[in-house]
């Protein structure tokens, strides 16, 4: 599927930050042709930077970058989403498969603002997507095939893992992979903290806390074993650990992160209706 991509032309419309980190993973890893991309932005000036650094066509016309293309990567914030179909609909037809980033922005709106029966799939990734780690949730549209999903994961496996699930569970990987992120880097830094409190070198605490967690999460995903059952191994009775835990549980560490996803899952359905 990788070497088919490469002769396929693509647009990326709003090369910010997901999409840029999108597009320079693609572009290194040779995933797209270089010569066969167009990227888009609202800024005339960030246009020739970014073409500059990437080494591809950039530009503020949206519908110039979509003409003839197979793949259109839609990057821009869901409050944009409407009018940019606006813009580019003439463009599109059942060949072209357009991909939505936008949190919020539902399959079916989409498919009416694009006209025709133009395959869509909604997906929401990541940031750590920039290093190769990150967390994609896929769902496809109604006019979308097994094709078109298998070229959607191909580009998202390309930056981490894919998960399809149905649409009605796009905001909740919202509120839990895509925000997820934020909550996880105030739990690495209460961690880092915590360590200099107790005496450590700020950069070493640091590199003791990301690496737990990252060891951590790397034992669930490689052992499939579930997560209670991990940490009671780490829990020997009458040790240190369980002290820990019994703060952790007094200042309601679960139910506050429950509340975060949950919080950040309703969140998510509202962004679109927003101007
Ligand atoms: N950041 C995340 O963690 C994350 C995760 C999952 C999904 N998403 C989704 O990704 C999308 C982009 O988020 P982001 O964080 O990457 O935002 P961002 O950095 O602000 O990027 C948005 C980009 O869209 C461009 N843009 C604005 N209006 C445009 C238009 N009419 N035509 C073409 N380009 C236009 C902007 O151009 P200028 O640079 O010239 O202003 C900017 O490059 C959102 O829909 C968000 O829901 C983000």
């Amino acid at each position: 599927m990788s070497q088919k991509l490469a002769g396929k032309r693509l647009a990326v419309l709003g090369t910010g930050k997901l999409g840029g980190i999108l597009l320079r993973a693609y572009l290194k890893q040779g995933l797209f042709d270089a010569a066969r991309v167009t990227a888009t932005v609202k800024h005339a000036e960030k246009a020739a930077t970014l073409a500059k650094e990437l080494g591809v066509a950039v530009t503020t016309d949206n519908r110039k970058a979509v003409h003839g293309a197979d793949i259109v990567l839609l990057g821009v914030k869901p409050q944009v989403v409407g009018d940019v179909l606006k813009e580019i609909a003439s463009e599109l037809s059942e060949k072209t498969l357009v991909i939505s980033v936008a949190a919020s922005v539902p399959t079916n709106y989409i498919q009416q603002h694009a006209g025709g029966k133009v395959p869509v799939i909604r997906a929401m990734p990541n940031t750590p997507s920039a290093v190769g780690c990150g967390m994609t949730g896929i769902c496809p549209g109604s006019h979308a095939a097994a094709q078109h999903l298998e070229i959607a994961q191909t580009m998202f496996d390309a930056v981490g893992r894919t998960v399809v699930v149905d649409e009605k569970n796009m905001d909740a990987v919202t509120g839990l992979s895509a925000s997820g992120p934020a909550f996880v880097y105030i739990i690495l830094e209460s961690l880092a903290e915590a360590g200099v409190k107790v005496g450590l070198p700020r950069d070493v605490s640091t590199l003791l806390a990301a690496q737990t967690m990252k060891g951590a999460a790397s034992v669930v995903l490689e052992t499939g074993d579930h997560p209670a059952l991990l940490k009671d191994a780490v829990t020997t009775p009458a040790g240190c650990t369980i002290d820990g835990i019994l703060e952790l549980e007094e200042g309601k560490l679960r139910v506050t992160l429950i509340k975060a996803v949950v919080k950040a899952t309703h969140r998510a359905g509202e962004l679109l209706f927003e101007k």
